[in-house]
């Protein structure tokens, strides 16, 4: 089994651009996939060698969508029948549908589209609902969430970074405190981009990961997200007594009204 970045270094077909960490990151959150009978969803395709990468790295998938807004992309011909591009903007309704006419159930997506962030973040309130269970959804290049041109910048509200990093509070809505649902604490991107999320779908996500211009959003099912009950081992509480009382015992509920840093802006 060839890693991505020896399939990357003799690759001889179509040109794929990539970061060298990015191959070494790929290698780590795809391998439980690589034999697997996946479906890829790849948002940016250019001259479409990473789509030819993956379908060796991928054996066993079913599916490898790309899409791609430029027109020129229609030219792509794919000797391997499992990959497909669909040519047009990710962040309309007509790619969508021609996208999940394709593969509706898809266990791992690119996003390494227009790095905007406001193509970012709509196509991830687009296409992470359609993520299966188990499922990852990697954005590249989120180095350009820093700069003017991409719609960013260090303490950009809106930018795709900032977008993520409220994500991590989503994870961890169990423990607000307050009557608020995860979605409010995305108002400022519903308003800037018009998208919504609905609390069943964010209940979904399960981690997040950011490393050098990647960022890694993996979904499961809403229970496997919840923190779960307290797991008390051993019998021995010569320092500090009353552990064992608590074994199997739920979060306790707390109450954040009064907490001024606990109020959610613009609902
Ligand atoms: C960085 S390139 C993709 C590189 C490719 N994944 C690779 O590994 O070599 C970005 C691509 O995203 C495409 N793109 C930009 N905006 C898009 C959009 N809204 N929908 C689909 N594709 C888009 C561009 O046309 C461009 O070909």
């Amino acid at each position: 089994m060839s890693t991505l970045q020896a399939l990357y270094e003799s690759h001889q077909g179509k040109v794929s651009d990539k970061w060298f960490s990015y191959l070494k990151k790929y290698e780590e959150i795809f391998s439980d996939f690589s034999r697997k009978s996946i479906s890829l969803l790849e948002i940016g395709v250019s001259n479409g060698g990473s789509l030819e990468v993956l379908a060796k790295y991928f054996k066993n998938a079913s599916h490898l969508v790309g899409c791609d807004i430029n027109p020129g992309c229609q030219a792509l011909q794919y000797e391997d029948a499992r990959i497909s591009v669909v040519v047009g903007d990710a962040n309309s309704d007509a790619t969508q549908d021609k996208i999940s006419g394709i593969s509706d159930d898809i266990n791992i997506i690119i996003d390494d589209g227009s790095h905007r962030s406001s193509d970012i973040v709509k196509s991830f309130a687009r296409y992470f609902p359609l993520l299966s269970d188990g499922g990852v959804y990697v954005v590249e290049d989120v180095c350009c969430s820093y700069w003017n041109a991409f719609e960013g910048g260090i303490f950009h509200p809106t930018s795709s970074i900032s977008f993520f990093k409220s994500l991590v509070d989503v994870i961890n809505h169990q423990h607000w405190g307050i009557e608020a649902k995860r979605s409010e604490i995305l108002n400022n991107f519903r308003e800037a981009y018009k998208v919504t999320i609905s609390e069943s779908v964010l209940e979904k996500i399960n981690s997040i990961e950011f490393c050098n211009s990647l960022c890694i959003i993996r979904k499961k099912s809403a229970e496997l997200n919840l923190i779960g009950n307290r797991v008390i081992a051993g019998s021995v509480e010569e320092v500090l007594p009353g552990h064992l009382s608590l074994a199997g015992s739920s979060m306790p509920k707390v109450n954040e009204d009064t907490n001024a840093w606990s109020v959610i802006a613009s609902k």
